[in-house]
C-alpha cells in the first residue's frame, strides 16, 4: 500500500490541525480502469503524482494496455480511451499481475468470457495465493481457466461464450463478486450473485453509475443483465476519492500522537468505513464533513480528534460480520489495541491468512515480540 502524504507536516503536539491527503483508492481505481476500457469514452483521472500510483494498479494499467486499451499515464493524470464491450483483443504475452490479487482475480472474470485465450502470472508471493476457488466458481458459467497443479498462479484462460448462472460465493469477498460480475458482462442471460455477508460495493456502484444493467439491494442476490449498456459521455473527468484504507494508518498515528488531523477528500462509501466505527468505540471522536457524492460514492474529509481522545482507549470485539468491511485495516486497529485496557479481539477472519502474508500469524508473531499476549485462533486473536 502506498500512502503518499503532503505536505510534509512536523507533527508537534502544540501545532494547529494538520492536513494530509492520501493517494487515491485502489478499489475504485482497479475499477474505473476495468469498466472504463468497456465503455467508449475517453476518461482522464487527475492524480496527484506518479507516486500515488500504486504497484497494483499499474498492474492493472498494464495489463489492460497489453489488451489492447489505450492508457497515457502522465504525472498529473491518467488519461484512458475505452474500446467498447467488445473491443479488447488478444494479449501478445502472458499479462504479469505481479503482486497485485485484486489485478489478477478480476482479470480472471474479465477474460473467461473473451473471443481469445490468454494467461495470468505473478510475483512469487501472489503466486501462493488461492486461486482455484475462483476458477471453480467462473468453471460454472462455463469458463475454462487451468491454473497451476497448487490451484494458484500461472493460469491459462481459454476464451468461451458464457452462461448466466445464480452464483452463491463461498466467502464474502469482493475481488470474487466482481470477477462474477465482469464473467456476467460476457454471459448469455442474467447473472445473480449472492454474498454470505456484504463485502466493498464499488463494482456494483461503478457499473449502476456507467449505465450496466446490474441491481442491488442489501440483502438481495446482485443482478446483472448483460444486455442492458448506455452510452455515457464522450468525455469525462472522474476524480477517484482518497483511499480510505491508507487514511486509517494516519488515523491511527494522529490517535497515538494526540494530535487533530484533517484528511481531506477521502472515500467515505459505508462499505470501507467500518473502522471508523471501531475508533469511536475505542473512545476516538472523529467527524466527516463536506461528505457528497460523486458517481454513486460518498467522499468527504475526515477530521479525527487525537487531541480529544478519553484515557484509556477502550478494547474492542471485531466480529465475522465487521470482517469484509474493516478487512485491510484489521491490522492497524489491532495495533491501537497494544494501547487500549483490556483485551480486544477479532474472529471470523480467516481470509487474512490468504492475503499476501498470512495476516493474522504475522501479527502474532510482531505483538508478541514487543510483549503483548497474543492467542491466536484459526479465524483471528486476542
Ligand atoms: C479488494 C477486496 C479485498 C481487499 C483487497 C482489495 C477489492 O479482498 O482485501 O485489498 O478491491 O476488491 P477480498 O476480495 O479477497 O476480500
Amino acid at each position: 500500500m502506498t500512502v503518499t502524504i503532503s505536505p510534509v507536516p512536523s507533527i508537534h503536539p502544540d501545532s494547529q490541525p494538520v492536513r494530509f491527503t492520501v493517494g487515491p483508492d485502489k478499489s475504485i481505481l482497479h475499477r474505473i480502469l476495468i469498466l472504463g476500457s468497456l465503455t467508449r469514452s475517453l476518461i482522464r483521472i487527475p492524480i496527484g503524482s506518479i507516486e500515488s500510483l500504486s504497484h497494483d494498479v499499474l498492474a492493472t494499467i498494464l495489463a489492460l494496455e497489453s489488451l489492447g486499451v489505450p492508457i497515457e499515464v502522465t504525472t498529473e493524470q491518467i488519461e484512458l480511451q475505452g474500446v467498447g464491450r467488445h473491443g479488447l483483443r488478444a494479449p501478445g504475452h502472458t499479462i504479469n499481475c505481479a503482486n497485485s490479487g485484486t489485478t489478477a482475480r478480476l482479470m480472471m472474470g474479465l477474460l473467461a468470457g473473451q473471443t481469445f485465450d490468454s494467461a495470468l502470472a505473478g510475483d512469487s508471493s501472489l503466486s501462493a495465493r488461492p486461486m482455484k476457488r475462483l476458477a471453480d466458481l467462473l468453471a460454472t458459467m462455463g469458463a475454462t481457466i487451468d491454473t497451476s497443479g497448487t490451484g494458484t498462479l500461472p493460469l491459462k484462460i481459454k476464451g468461451r461464450t458464457l452462461h448466466a448462472e445464480n452464483i452463491i460465493l463461498p466467502v464474502a469477498s469482493a475481488q470474487m463478486k466482481t470477477a462474477v460480475l465482469l464473467a456476467g458482462l460476457f454471459a448469455e442471460g442474467v447473472t445473480s450473485v449472492r454474498e454470505p455477508l456484504q463485502s466493498r460495493d464499488h463494482t456494483e456502484r461503478m457499473m449502476e453509475a456507467f449505465g450496466f444493467g446490474i441491481e442491488y439491494e442489501s440483502g438481495q442476490p446482485i443482478t446483472l443483465d448483460p444486455t442492458i449498456e448506455q452510452d455515457l459521455e464522450e468525455e469525462f473527468e472522474y476524480e477517484v476519492p482518497g483511499d480510505i484504507s491508507s487514511a486509517s494508518f494516519l488515523a491511527v498515528a494522529a490517535v497515538l500522537l494526540r494530535k487533530q488531523i484533517v484528511i481531506t477528500n477521502i472515500s467515505l462509501n459505508p462499505t470501507r468505513s467500518r473502522y471508523l466505527d471501531i475508533l469511536t468505540l475505542m473512545g476516538v471522536d472523529l467527524e466527516a464533513t463536506q461528505v457528497r457524492e460523486v458517481f454513486g460514492e460518498a467522499r468527504g474529509d475526515l477530521i479525527i480528534y487525537g487531541d480529544r481522545v478519553e484515557q484509556p482507549l477502550a478494547p474492542f470485539e471485531i466480529t465475522r460480520e465487521d470482517v469484509p468491511l474493516l478487512l485491510d485495516e484489521i491490522p492497524i486497529l489491532l495495533t491501537l489495541a497494544l494501547f487500549a485496557e483490556g483485551t480486544s479481539t477479532v474472529r471470523g477472519a480467516r481470509e487474512l491468512r490468504l492475503k499476501e502474508t498470512d495476516r493474522i500469524h504475522q501479527l502474532a508473531l510482531q505483538f508478541r515480540a514487543f510483549g503483548a499476549e497474543i492467542e491466536e485462533f484459526e479465524d483471528g486473536l486476542s
